[in-house]
């Protein structure tokens, strides 16, 4: 991240990130989190395209974590070293367990742009964790993802479609607020950001659970430009 960047981010945060029952809502959820979402194949097949894009050894840094199903274990049983990062202690214990190979922290991801797990990644997994934050918030992850990854290093994110900011949606018997972009406007704040666009994918996805509704998940495969 740029001086510039990292000011501009300090600045907003100095504003207060209100992150109050994000993270215990998903200490609540723990493994139903996987019951209600089975099937990944977008998931797993962008994470396919993370993996095999990297040499194995490849430090990938895996954002929003969750239980580390199917992602980090995707990735590390791919040969990489995946360091993962969560808001959810309860979270953070699953993923312990379903993934021994990895290295896990508990943390808000705004707190990574000091670099404390580390700077010059190869690539980074961001699966459905950029919309727990308030839309402004955003584009300031995003440059800060941008610069924890070295030149050409990887990006893969998703997202939900979704035209909303910081809205209140039940989940899974929680409620948690979540943030989203119709797809141009997300190929916008990511290009915006320092990102090419190297590939992408949407698909409608049904949950298991009636809970959460039906949406449309967005895959976008990034490469710092
Ligand atoms: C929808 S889940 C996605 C989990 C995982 N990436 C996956 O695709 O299976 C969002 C995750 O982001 C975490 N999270 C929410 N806000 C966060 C923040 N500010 N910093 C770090 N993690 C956060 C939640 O605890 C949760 O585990």
């Amino acid at each position: 991240m740029s001086g510039d960047d990292r000011r501009e981010y300090d600045g907003y945060a100095r504003l207060g990130l209100d992150r109050s029952g994000q993270a215990e809502a998903f200490d609540a959820i723990g493994d139903r989190y996987d019951e209600a979402f089975p099937h990944k194949e977008g998931q797993l097949a962008a994470g396919e395209w993370l993996a095999s894009s990297l040499p194995p050894g490849s430090r990938i840094l895996d954002v929003g974590c969750g239980t580390g199903l199917p992602t980090a274990r995707q990735l590390a049983e791919a040969g990489h070293k995946v360091v993962g990062s969560d808001l959810s202690p309860g979270m953070l214990a699953l993923a312990r367990t379903n993934v021994p190979d990895a290295e896990f922290h508990l943390g808000d991801l705004a707190d990574l742009r000091d670099g404390r797990l580390g700077r010059e990644f190869d690539g980074i997994a961001a699966f459905f964790t950029l919309l727990m934050l308030p839309r402004p918030e955003i584009p300031h992850a995003l440059h800060m993802l941008h610069a924890l990854l070295r030149p050409g290093g990887l990006l893969a994110l998703s997202m939900v479609e979704a035209d909303v900011d910081d809205f209140s949606i039940p989940f899974l018997g929680n409620t948690i607020r979540v943030s989203g972009y119709l797809r141009d406007d997300l190929r916008d704040v990511v290009t915006q950001a320092g990102f090419e666009i190297a590939g992408e994918n949407s698909l409608a996805y049904a949950p298991a659970s009636t809970d959460v509704p039906p949406e449309i998940q967005i895959f976008l495969n990034l490469r710092r430009a």
